[in-house]
């Protein structure tokens, strides 16, 4: 049977891309209804939203309640999913509080279908404490949110607040439609609830000295997205993250580190855990000597660098006494990527592998195409946001848990 969607578009400038989800939606075979609020009114009009949905579009209460043949009651009952897009911070405060004084807000008071926020505001609103608190209420009620994607605003500012991009969502409808969404509240199933679970993210510093280091491009976003959507899972999470711009996922406990020498101390201290992801993009060399003063630049020629190896955290783990049951690496590849990850899986000791080819936009970007490579099988999985690679890595984990298969 078709799938069907009750979309509401609240008042943001990312309200177009909702225009562009519903076109996902139906290529996805997902149908949408439309409720568009006063505030999303100014920046789509009706007649789009109605054109590509198919539909009437409602924006009114007391206008659906004569006119239409349906009720605000009949209209969240007869959706398998309502999403919020753009979710503004208004909008979510009117959510998490009861607040029912138009059609939106009554309908998401009225319903008890699962709702999925993908909020969308600036960075100042996002960070806001009473907006996490709202963020908190909505997800303690059983709410599914996807995003806000950290990147540049356009009020020019930089950081989460941009709305998730509509694949993304669209992967997160589909996600909760089949019964895989894994965020927070879905269901109250917490497969990993009860178990812990230490996450590595982001790059290492390795110091020249106090002023200088070597590092790469991690982001850290996808180590992020990991934690969360272990957290969401119901796993308690320590995440050790080295120097990137992202906020702390809700619920996790984040230990922040330079160098890949204190990236395995603070891990070590995590420990004992059932999971270990290891996913930080560490230095596998860092200078022989640290400076503790800035170096002069010598007269002639460049200064020599000497390096020495770095320890191998991922490794170590495996191998120590408290190895945690489940232990994943990473293999970042720009050729032969499966054969090269297999044989870092055996190298490293580690139960799985997530290959990936990083010769592409991978590092620093939104999206991922990985492969999981476990003892004996080969997973492939398509191309996709990394919150949605990070919510299906999460569901592997959950299953693997209640299976005893790792
Ligand atoms: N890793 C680690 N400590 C290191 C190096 C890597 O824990 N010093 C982990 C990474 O977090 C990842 C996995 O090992 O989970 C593989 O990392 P990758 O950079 O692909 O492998 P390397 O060991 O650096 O091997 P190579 O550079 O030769 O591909």
């Amino acid at each position: 049977m078709t799938k069907k969607v009750l979309l509401i578009i609240g008042g943001g400038i990312a309200a177009y891309k909702s225009l562009l989800l519903i076109r996902e939606l139906a290529r996805r075979g997902i149908e949408t209804q439309v409720i568009l609020t006063k505030g999303g009114a100014e920046f789509v009009t009706p007649l789009s939203a109605g054109a590509l949905s198919g539909k009437t579009v409602f924006t009114d209460l007391w206008e659906l309640d004569e006119s239409a043949d349906m009720g605000h009651i009949e209209l969240s009952r007869s959706a398998d999913l309502i999403v919020v897009a753009p979710a503004t911070a208004n909008l979510m405060s009117r959510a998490a509080h009861g607040v029912a004084d138009d059609l939106a807000t009554t309908t998401l008071l009225a319903t008890d279908t699962r709702v999925l926020y993908a909020p969308a505001m600036n960075v100042r609103m996002w960070d806001a404490a009473a907006t996490q608190r709202n963020v908190k209420t909505l997800r303690q009620d059983g709410a599914l949110f996807i995003g806000p994607d950290v990147g540049e605003m356009a009020c020019g500012e930089f950081g989460p607040g941009r709305m998730a991009e509509p694949d993304a969502i669209a992967d997160a409808v589909q996600g909760a439609l089949i019964g895989d969404m894994t965020l927070d509240g879905f269901r109250g199933e917490k497969p990993l609830a009860g178990r812990r679970a230490v996450v590595t993210a982001g790059p290492t510093r390795e110091a020249i000295d106090p002023v200088r280091y070597i590092s790469n491009h991690s982001s850290g976003l996808q180590g992020y997205a990991i934690a969360q959507a272990l957290a969401d899972q119901g796993a308690e999470v320590t995440l050790v993250s080295g120097p990137t711009a992202l906020p702390a996922p809700h619920g996790v406990i984040r230990v922040d580190v330079e160098s890949a020498r204190d990236m395995l101390s603070a891990v070590e201290g995590a420990l004992p855990s059932d999971i270990f992801v290891s996913v930080a993009a560490v230095a596998d060399w860092r200078p022989a000597t640290r400076h503790d003063r800035k170096a002069p630049k010598p007269k002639d020629g460049v200064p020599p660098l000497e390096m020495v190896e770095n320890p191998d955290i991922l490794a170590t783990v495996c191998k120590s006494r408290s190895r945690p049951k489940l232990c994943i690496g990473f293999a970042a590849q720009t050729h032969d990527v499966i054969a090269l990850a297999r044989k870092k899986r055996e190298r490293k000791g580690c139960d799985w592998i997530i290959a990936n080819d990083v010769s592409g936009d991978v590092m620093g970007g939104q999206h991922n195409t990985v492969t999981v490579v476990t003892k004996d099988n080969e997973e492939a999985w398509t191309r996709a946001d990394k919150r949605a690679v990070a919510r299906r890595l999460a569901v592997k984990i959950g299953k693997a848990f209640d299976e005893n298969a790792y």
